[in-house]
C-alpha cells in the first residue's frame, strides 16, 4: 500500500474496519484515522483497541452511508469488507463523496483461487467470483 500512496500526516478512513486490527498501524503516521464499522459489537471492540490513540475514532456506519462530511478523507482502506461486488454502487458513490480530490482508495480483497487462505475459503464456500 505504501508503494501506492502515503498516509503520513493525512486522514485515513478504514471502511468496514471490523475489530480495528489495522487502525493502530495507520495511526502511527496518519494525522487522523477514522474506522467505520456497521456491526455494533465490532465497532465497540475497535474502539476499545484504539482507546489510547488520540488520533483514532471509530464510528458506527456503512459504506453506503459513511458518517463523514464531503471531501474529508485522503486515503480509504477497505480490506475484505463485504460491500464490494454486484450492488456496490452506493458504496462507491460514497467513496467519491468523502475522498478529497487527489485522494486514494485502497480496496483489498482475498483471492479465493490461490494461497493457503484460498484453499480454506474454497473448502467452506461456493466458488468465488473472478476478481
Ligand atoms: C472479513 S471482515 C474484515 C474486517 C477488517 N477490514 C479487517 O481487515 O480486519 C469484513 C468487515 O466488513 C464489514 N462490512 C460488511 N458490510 C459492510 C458495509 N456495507 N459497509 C461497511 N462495512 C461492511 C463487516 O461488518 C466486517 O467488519
Amino acid at each position: 500500500m505504501e508503494q501506492r500512496t502515503s498516509w503520513r500526516d493525512r486522514t485515513v478512513l478504514d471502511l468496514g474496519c471490523g475489530t480495528g486490527f489495522h487502525l493502530p498501524r495507520f495511526a502511527e503516521a496518519a494525522a487522523r484515522v477514522v474506522g467505520v464499522e456497521p456491526h455494533p459489537a465490532l465497532q465497540r471492540l475497535a474502539g476499545r483497541r484504539t482507546r489510547r490513540l488520540p488520533n483514532v475514532s471509530v464510528l458506527l456506519g456503512t459504506a453506503q452511508e459513511v458518517p463523514l462530511p464531503d471531501s474529508s478523507v485522503d486515503v480509504v482502506h477497505a480490506r475484505w469488507a463485504y460491500f464490494f461486488g454486484p450492488g456496490c454502487e452506493p458504496g462507491l458513490a460514497e467513496l467519491e463523496r468523502v475522498v478529497r480530490r487527489g485522494g486514494t482508495a485502497l480496496v483489498i480483497d482475498n483471492d479465493g483461487s490461490r494461497s493457503t487462505f484460498g484453499a480454506w475459503f474454497r473448502r467452506g464456500y461456493p466458488p468465488p467470483r473472478p476478481p
